[in-house]
């Protein structure tokens, strides 16, 4: 069962519209697919790094397909997954079963979680939250829904790590961000995620990781995003009524692609992902 919040968590008719624009690219593609063969260490490395054990209470924010809520589940926590697009979370229930844990899913915007004040011992999220437009609400939410001395822990993409690179080829074709919208790799700036957590934490502490995303041949890890990943698979499907503009938009990845692998002479294409591993200790 999905459950939904039922008071509206939208303070206006434009912001109704971006959440569900949002929810529609990122229910597009093959979001599990996708993770499964990019992102899915991210998890574990979450995990460990914010002591997740046995009996916590733990909210996972902007889940997916459950990548870290699924792995603190492992650990024996009692878990709610929580994302603003649930048609992942079938994808999600399936892997939590192949390995054996039950979790919650649950509909819900980073910048309106539908928690109460302190509801848990740890606050997670792995390369998601980052994607909701207000930084400082998001910050906000987790911070709240932490009980004082829980943890509060993300991964998230570095501005100077080569997210910024995939970013900025793709950014002529995608749609534009929202007004008043900050970057999502600026979270991975440590200066920036202090000043938002400000002093409602202490011991806040960060670790600069690298993480590699394998495949075939550069134009196969093109494929992979246009196929898998919401955000770009649903610009590549509106791109099917103008041929031209598909035609640069595949040879602009591609250059990206190219350019990014890191063993061009192969066998197969590697690209390496900065990102910052955050975890705060609710004050
Ligand atoms: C790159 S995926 C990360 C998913 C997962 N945490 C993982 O590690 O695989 C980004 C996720 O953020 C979610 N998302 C985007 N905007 C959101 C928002 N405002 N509130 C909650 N989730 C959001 C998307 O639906 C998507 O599932």
């Amino acid at each position: 069962m999905t459950r939904v919040r039922t008071e509206a968590p939208y303070s206006t008719e434009l912001d109704r519209q971006l959440k569900a624009a949002t929810r529609a690219a990122w229910a597009q593609g093959d979001y599990h697919r996708f993770a499964k063969a990019t992102v899915w260490g991210g998890g574990e490395v979450l995990v460990e790094a914010c002591g997740i054990r046995a009996g916590d209470r733990v909210l996972d924010v902007a889940a997916g397909t459950g990548n870290t809520a699924i792995r603190a589940a492992q650990r024996g926590a009692r878990v709610i997954a929580s994302d603003l697009t649930p048609e992942n979370f079938e994808a999600g229930r399936r892997e939590a079963a192949e390995v054996g844990v039950e979790l919650e899913w649950v509909e819900a915007d980073a910048e309106a979680l539908p928690f109460a004040d302190g509801e848990f011992d740890c606050v997670t999220s792995s390369f998601g939250a980052l994607f909701a437009p207000d930084h400082q609400v998001v910050a906000d939410e987790l911070t709240r829904v932490c009980r004082p001395g829980g943890t509060i822990g993300m991964l998230n993409f570095t501005p100077t790590g080569l997210i910024s690179d995939f970013f900025g080829a793709l950014a002529p074709y995608l749609p534009p961000p929202p007004p008043g919208a900050l970057p999502p790799p600026l979270w991975g700036d440590e200066d920036h995620v202090r000043s938002l957590f400000g002093d409602r934490v202490s011991d806040l502490r960060t670790e600069r990781r690298t993480y590699l995303e394998r495949a075939a041949s550069p134009q196969a890890y093109c494929d992979l995003f246009t196929e898998t990943f919401g955000p770009v698979a649903a610009t590549y499907a509106a791109l099917a009524d103008d041929p031209e503009r598909r035609a640069a938009f595949d040879r602009d990845f591609l250059a990206f692609a190219t350019g990014a692998n890191r063993t061009p002479d192969g066998p197969g294409a590697e690209y390496a992902y900065e990102y910052l591993v955050v975890v705060a200790t609710r004050a």
